[in-house]
């Protein structure tokens, strides 16, 4: 089986790897020449654990290929599958369809068989019926069910454990109304039948509601504890422990319960935007998550009112923060809460310090990303925590990379030498209050910022 995978991004190169990986011969194709040239060179545009070398195995094998030509690469292939981004359109909140749109322009000229056109991109409902239609029109020699068949197979991985959650997924869900490309789809994932990954089949439409109803889901637990954590802090109450008590509900689940600054990250902010947007269109309620969206942004905010406040404690007015992606494992930038919590913090004529261990280990990504976020550049990037920490009047964890939680706590200590008890604030929970009494020590739900 061939597959053509359009869009060499996360989600498409992790993919194309992972098929490749089952066997199959895969083509990825990305209209940036760039970041073709590069995986031909073997250097890995994003930062995933793993990613490297899977792909070096299959370009090994001879199973992976990169290219910018479609044309050349979808000849023969039996699955074609789109996976461009999908950002928010500007100004009012909707999926932005463009790059898909576009690619199914280019694979309609470029179809020279059979296939199916596999939608892997997140997308409003309705968006395969507008995909077909597309090619069709494009292409009136090709007839929808005859020549070529659309569906609809969101992915649901996540960046940091991308590898692992495409091999060993809860579920997969694949939307046709098309015996032939149900049975073609069937065969391109017998390599999970063995692990008895659950699939689910049904329409597109259904299908691609499910993509945007479970990151809906998963943005209003992480809100739900949140807001609880803020409800915690007002009554003395611990988060932690009332996560372990609602999680072990069955009924509940403990995965999601973990509060913290606000969601961020490529997929959340912009799949809850587009839901409301989608929700709206139809004339149909969803007001838990407009209220969500509106949490979610205010949350970054206050946390950067709660540093604000915490500061007018300690005479070394300088902040370090430790952490700067939405999430550990990863490069991405997207939406992460430090890019609204620390120019607030700057506004209030306080010094930033910050240490990431991916800037710091030079990733191209993050830098990029950095040119457009002006502000952060008016800090000091450090190479360690112990750089960033000297003379601050406050550390405060943002994203839980791994070494962030076996930090030197004494050491720190020693080297914020403040005159004042220096703050420690813990924004994911990683320490013991009991095992921080050096410190004013803050963590999520569980400390009063009045208290500090
Ligand atoms: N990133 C995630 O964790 C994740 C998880 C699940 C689903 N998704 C969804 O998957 C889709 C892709 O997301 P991503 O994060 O991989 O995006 P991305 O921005 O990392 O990659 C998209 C790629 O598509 C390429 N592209 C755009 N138009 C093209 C065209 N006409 N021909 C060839 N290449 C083209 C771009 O150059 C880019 O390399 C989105 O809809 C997203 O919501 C993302």
């Amino acid at each position: 089986m061939k597959i053509t995978v359009v869009g060499a991004g996360y989600v498409g190169l992790v993919s194309g790897a992972c098929f490749a990986e089952f066997g199959f011969e895969v083509i990825c194709v990305d209209k940036d020449r760039l970041k073709i040239d590069n995986l031909n060179e073997g250097k890995i545009p994003i930062y995933e654990p793993g990613l490297d070398s899977l792909v070096n195995q299959g370009v090994k094998a001879k199973r992976l290929k990169f290219t910018t030509d479609l044309k050349s690469s979808i000849e023969g292939s039996d699955v074609v599958m789109i996976a461009v981004g999908t950002p928010t359109r500007r100004g009012d909140g909707h999926a932005d369809l463009t790059y898909v749109y576009e690619s199914a322009r280019e694979i309609a000229q470029a179809l020279d068989g059979y296939a199916v056109i596999v939608n892997k991109s997140t997308v409003p409902v309705g968006t395969s019926r507008k995909v077909a239609e597309i090619i069709q029109n494009t292409r009136p020699d090709f007839i929808e069910g005859t020549s070529f068949d659309v569906a609809s197979n969101p992915e649901f991985l996540r960046e940091g454990s991308a590898i692992n959650d495409f091999i060993r997924p809860d579920r997969i869900v694949i939307g046709t109304n098309s015996e032939k490309a149900q049975k073609i789809l069937q065969k391109l994932y017998r390599p999970l039948y063995l692990i008895e990954t659950p699939i689910v089949f049904t329409t597109p439409q259904t299908a691609e509601l499910i993509k945007y109803a479970a990151n809906g889901f998963l943005a209003m637990k992480i809100s739900f504890i949140n807001q609880m954590a803020d409800l915690c802090e007002k009554t003395n109450a611990d988060v932690q422990v009332l996560a372990k008590g609602i999680g072990l509900d069955k009924r509940i689940g403990g995965k999601f319960l973990h509060a913290g600054p606000g969601y961020g990250g490529s997929c959340f902010p912009k799949d809850t935007l587009a839901l409301s947007q989608i929700a709206a269109s139809y004339n149909v309620k969803c007001s838990l998550i407009d209220d969500v969206i509106q949490y979610n942004d205010q949350r970054k905010l206050d946390m950067a009112e709660k540093i604000i406040q915490a500061m007018k404690s300690v005479t070394n007015k300088k902040v370090t923060i430790l952490g700067l992606t939405f999430k550990p494992n990863t490069d991405d930038l997207r939406e992460a809460p430090s890019i609204a919590i620390i120019p607030q913090i700057l506004k209030n004529n306080i010094a930033v310090s910050i240490y990431d261990p991916l800037y710091y280990l030079g990733s191209e990504r993050l830098q990029h990303a950095l040119d457009y976020e002006p502000e952060l550049k008016k800090t000091q990037f450090e190479k360690s925590a112990y750089d960033a920490v000297k003379d601050a009047g406050c550390v405060v964890i943002l994203t839980e990379w791994n070494e962030f939680r076996a930090l030197d706590v004494e050491k720190i200590h020693k080297l914020m030498n403040t005159k004042t008890t220096p703050l420690f604030m813990d924004f994911r929970n990683i320490y013991r209050p009991e095992d921080m009494t050096a410190f004013k020590y803050y963590g999520i739900g569980k400390t009063s910022i009045e208290t500090l």
